[in-house]
């Protein structure tokens, strides 16, 4: 499957990151024909009509999102870029950010007026300094050059655009927690509703998009819903809910294969065809084990399962929580799962914000459980209460405020129901005396001690 690069496409240069560099390749010339030719109900039009999907995990309709907005809001309307990339093993806004900035502005200053946002800001992750520097520079080349500021380009529409630097918390790349950061509190999701686009930054209609879905923006509003929708797949036929997959997509691909790196390929593309195509197939000679779809808090794919498209569907008929941010994590057949897991539950239990019970109190038991597994104090009855967990706690089964906790869940549910043998395998292996399900517990009673 391939496409011709959109989003990569000046990537490699050495003057892609400038304002001569990016002119010189057309750049700002959407922008100019828009302010002078098109309504912003005319840009929010083309991208519904595009089916242009949110690239930050959820995959929402971004004209969708863009229409839940106040018409006639008399206030400000703020549009927060989120820039907060902190789902492991996604890079991909890095790389625009740091190698083509301004493709990431004209899609943000686009954005704005088709929302008439009057300020956006752009939430970037703390550990990205070079990201910082680029687009720095590059916002103060467009102020410079009349692209951004009062009446852009002669036009009765003013922008200003401010990067904001996160705290470096997973729980902050949440829309409502990096609103909250905005706002100089701790990051804690709200409930919702009301929606950001009701009642968001400074309590003001807000929309938040990530950096590579206002990217597209830029494109399908140069190029067009029509060429958009010639990319990807088109709407799953058994499922009435779905718009289909449309557009060029920015994959990661991280973990043991030869070549780990930023792809650009059309939605859809195969797992398998990725890693053997693009990442020239497993490292070392090695068989897969699994591989992470979309970041960890999508869950896991067998080997078996590596034909699945990852479009918006693919991952989630395979059991798995979605396409996230499409970062393909593939593991070699010489990870043990009891390791893999143990390693997401120890991130989910230090990034849970603790505000919801079933969160703060499942990651935590979760480790505890793979610490023992670990420690050779596992018994069988375990892997049940782990499934347990996994079961209950998210959005999905309706007991937490933000996703988080199904991030945290998927990988415990598909992890123990995918390679139980191996957990029942490492038990028996490494407690071969076995704890019966009903004997005290030596690593819960301490932690009962301590408290
Ligand atoms: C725990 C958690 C972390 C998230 N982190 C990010 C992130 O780093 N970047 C991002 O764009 N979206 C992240 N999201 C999704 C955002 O809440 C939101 O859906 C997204 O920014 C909307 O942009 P989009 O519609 O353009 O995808 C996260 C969601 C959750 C639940
Ligand atoms: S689900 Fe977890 S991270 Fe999200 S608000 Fe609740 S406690 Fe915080």
């Amino acid at each position: 499957m391939d496409c011709e690069p959109v989003l990569l496409a000046h990537v490699g240069r050495p003057d892609s990151h400038t304002l001569s560099g990016y002119e010189a390749a057309g750049g700002y010339t959407t922008l100019r024909q828009t302010l002078r030719d098109a309504t912003p109900q005319k840009i929010v039009d083309v991208v519904k009509e595009s089916a242009l999907r949110g690239r930050g995990g959820a995959g929402f309709p971004c004209g969708l999102k863009w229409t839940f907005l106040p018409q006639n809001h008399p206030g400000p309307i703020y549009m927060c870029i989120n820039a907060d990339e902190s789902e492991p093993g996604t890079f991909n806004n890095r790389i625009l950010m740091e190698e083509d900035p301004h493709q990431v502005l004209e899609g943000t200053i686009l954005s704005c007026y088709a929302t008439r946002a009057s300020t956006a800001y752009i939430y970037l992750r703390y550990e990205y300094p070079q990201c910082l520097k680029r687009l720095q520079a590059a916002i103060d080349a467009c102020y410079d050059a009349g692209y951004l500021g009062k009446n852009i380009l002669g036009s009765d529409y003013s922008l200003e655009v401010t990067i904001h630097r996160g705290a470096a918390a997973y729980i902050c790349g949440e829309e409502t927690g990096l609103i909250e950061s905005l706002e100089g509190k701790r990051a804690w999701p709200r409930i919702k509703p009301p929606f950001p686009a009701v009642e968001g930054l400074f309590r003001k209609p807000t929309v938040v998009n990530n950096v590579e879905t206002v990217a597209c923006v830029r494109h399908i509003v140069q190029r067009g819903a029509a060429w958009f929708k010639s990319i990807g797949v088109p709407p799953d036929p058994d499922n009435p809910r779905d718009i289909g997959s449309f557009g060029p997509k920015l994959y990661c691909l991280s973990g043991h294969v030869e070549r780990p790196g930023c792809y650009e390929a059309p939605l859809g593309i195969s797992c398998r065809e990725l890693i053997e195509r693009f990442g020239g197939g497993v490292w070392k000679g090695r068989r897969a084990k699994a591989a992470i779809p979309g970041g960890i808090s999508m869950g896991l794919l067998t080997a078996a399962e590596l034909d699945v498209p990852l479009d918006f569907v693919g991952p989630v008929k395979a059991g798995c929580l979605g396409l996230g941010t499409a970062a393909v994590v593939v593991l070699d057949e010489t990870v043990r799962m009891v390791d893999f897991l143990h390693n997401s539950c120890r991130f989910f239990k230090h990034e849970s914000c603790g505000q919801c019970t079933p969160c703060r109190e499942g990651t935590d038991w979760a480790l505890q459980m793979l610490e023992r597994i670990r420690a050779g104090r596992g018994r069988l009855i375990d892997l049940d209460l782990l499934l347990e967990i996994g079961d209950s706690i998210g959005i999905m089964p309706g007991t937490t405020i933000c996703g988080l906790a199904d991030g945290a869940a998927w990988p415990i549910k598909n992890a123990i129901r995918k390679f139980r043998d191996e957990f029942e395998h490492t038990i028996r292996a490494t407690n071969p005396h076995g704890y019966m399900a009903t004997d005290p517990v030596p690593a819960l009673e301490m932690h009962a001690l301590q408290h």
